[in-house]
């Protein structure tokens, strides 16, 4: 009753921030992200009745007990759908830094979803796996699918689904992940999206993000680097100005965050095809096609505070693997 999952971390361009309902985590919008090839959690679990507590252990780093606490209920939950009672083992593993921003959550719950299930034996689709994934985390719905993925944000726990809308093959987008910071971010998401409604920004963005799915719909459709990114950017910005009006304010961006965004709007300026996006941390994901690539890195690199850059391509969802990690 042994099984291991490689999950993708992705990146939302059209953002979640908020949830109509804070047990099933719905949210209240919908939400579109591509996969991250180089953000990536592998995660083993075992379920035996020689284990008298499910333990969770991360290589390298620590678990509050909080997180503990989230992937117990994750597993109870799984344990129910497979008629079983044993407690499991879990070890997990990932390749960039949890909680800066990078989406640990979701390739973590996708990871832990998708590998609990086959240890349990039990078969699931992928609309329900994205389904038990997103009551662990949000965004780990996005992380099953292939490539580009749309999270529909529903009404009910079964109608806010993940699907995907394009395979990682279908546009090779890279997303060069600028690391300024890789301590934990102050302020968890589920907190934070706790007081979205104290911001007087929260309805207006409500209302402007179904057009922005729209216009996203028909960049993507057209392969519009320059209409896709300008919509990506768009939303960051949004989500960033409705959690900066919070109360308290949620401010994410560090001195770092605001010099890459700035050189990002500068180089674009100068006529390279350039965007970026920022999630709930001060990392930024700095988008280019394959052809500058390179240009764009060595430009990051020579800014004084970038700590690493990982870049990504397209991935496909979360996989099955033999590799295990005990
Ligand atoms: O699913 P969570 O709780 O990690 O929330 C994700 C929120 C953002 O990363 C800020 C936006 C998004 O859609 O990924």
């Amino acid at each position: 009753m042994k099984a291991t999952a490689i999950a993708p971390a992705n990146i939302a361009f059209i953002k979640y921030w908020g949830k109509k309902d804070d047990d099933l985590r719905l949210p209240l919008n919908s939400s579109f992200s591509m996969n991250l090839s180089g953000a990536v959690t592998r995660t083993t679990v075992e379920f035996s009745p020689d284990y008298c507590k499910d333990t969770v252990e991360l290589v390298g780093e620590t678990f509050s007990t909080k997180e503990q606490e989230r992937v117990a209920k994750s597993l109870d939950a799984i344990r129910t759908v497979a008629q079983i009672s044993e407690h499991a083992r879990v070890v997990t593993k990932n390749t960039f830094p949890k909680g800066a921003g990078a989406a640990a959550s979701a390739s973590g719950f996708a990871a832990l979803t998708v590998a609990a299930f086959a240890a349990a034996g039990v078969a699931v689709a992928e609309k329900e796996m994205t389904v038990f994934a997103r009551l662990g985390s949000g965004s780990a719905c996005r992380s099953i699918p292939d490539g580009f993925v749309l999270w529909e944000e529903g009404n009910s726990s079964d109608s806010s689904f993940a699907y995907s809308l394009y395979p990682h093959t279908y546009w090779d987008i890279r997303d060069l992940l600028v690391i300024v910071d890789s301590g934990m971010k102050k302020v968890a998401t589920s907190d934070g999206m706790k007081t979205i409604m104290t911001s007087p920004r929260f309805s207006r963005r409500l209302s402007a993000v179904g057009g922005r799915l729209t216009r996203m719909n028909i960049a993507m459709k057209e392969k519009n680097f320059a209409a896709f990114g300008a919509i990506t950017e768009e939303d960051c910005l949004d989500m960033h100005t409705v959690m900066q009006s919070q109360v308290p304010p949620l401010m994410y961006w560090n001195d770092m965050t605001r010099v890459v965004m700035d050189a990002v709007v500068a180089w674009r300026n100068e006529g390279l095809p350039v965007y970026f996006t920022i999630d709930a941390g001060p990392n930024i994901h700095v988008l280019c096609e394959p052809y500058s690539q390179a240009i764009i890195l060595k430009k990051l690199n020579m800014l004084t505070g970038v700590q690493t850059v990982i870049i990504n391509t397209p991935a496909p969802g979360t996989q099955i693997s033999e590799d295990h990690l005990f």
